[in-house]
């Protein structure tokens, strides 16, 4: 399978909203909401900035070229939780899921950020999302936490240091 990443372009907003347009792609994801073209447009635009700023954002996953969603590394932006810490993050379209895409993405996110020395990210998955649980534990990360958001839904924090404590 042909797996690769690229910081998003203005037209990739376009295929986010397309492909995520689903109630079941967004079951477990903030509030579930379904966001628009306009909301995604907005969303590429900084993870653009901050791909600039970083070398890391939440990057476009192509599989043999076409759009699957994304994944990568972003600051952790909620007012709750683990606050100044990086987030590693999954998001694909339906039709996507079940072929370990998710999984040989987010282990290409680890290695640039290894690379570029990051010392640890975390995962805040909702604790009855078992795929996203799944692939949070094939990249190598374990359980540091059980929260709740402000919304009242259960969290796990799943966390991984990617470089030797000193
Ligand atoms: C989470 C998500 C990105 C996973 O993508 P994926 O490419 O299907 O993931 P992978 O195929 O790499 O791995 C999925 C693993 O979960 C397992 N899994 C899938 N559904 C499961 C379920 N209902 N119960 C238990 N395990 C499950 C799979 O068996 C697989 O593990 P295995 O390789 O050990 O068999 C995808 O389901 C998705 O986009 N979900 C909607 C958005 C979302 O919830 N994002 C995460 C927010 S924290």
């Amino acid at each position: 399978m042909s797996v690769r990443l690229r910081v998003p372009t203005t037209e990739d907003a376009g295929a986010w909203a397309d492909l995520f347009d689903d109630a079941e792609v967004m079951r477990y994801v903030g509030t579930g909401e379904v966001r628009d073209r306009a909301w995604y447009a907005a969303f590429v635009q900084r993870q653009q900035e901050l791909a600039e700023r970083t070398g890391l954002c939440l990057f476009s996953v192509l599989v043999a070229e076409e759009v699957a969603g994304f994944t990568g590394i972003q600051p952790w932006t909620q007012p709750w939780g683990p606050t100044g810490v990086l987030e590693i993050g999954w998001r694909l379209g339906r039709r996507f899921w079940g072929r370990g895409i998710a999984t040989e993405a987010g282990r290409t996110v680890l290695d640039r950020a290894r690379t570029l020395e990051v010392p640890r990210v975390v995962a805040m998955v909702h604790a009855d999302n078992a795929a996203s649980l799944a692939v949070a534990r094939k990249l190598g990360l374990i359980e540091e936490a059980a929260l709740r958001a402000p919304s009242g839904v259960p969290v796990l924090q799943y966390g991984v240091r990617l470089t030797a404590a000193s």
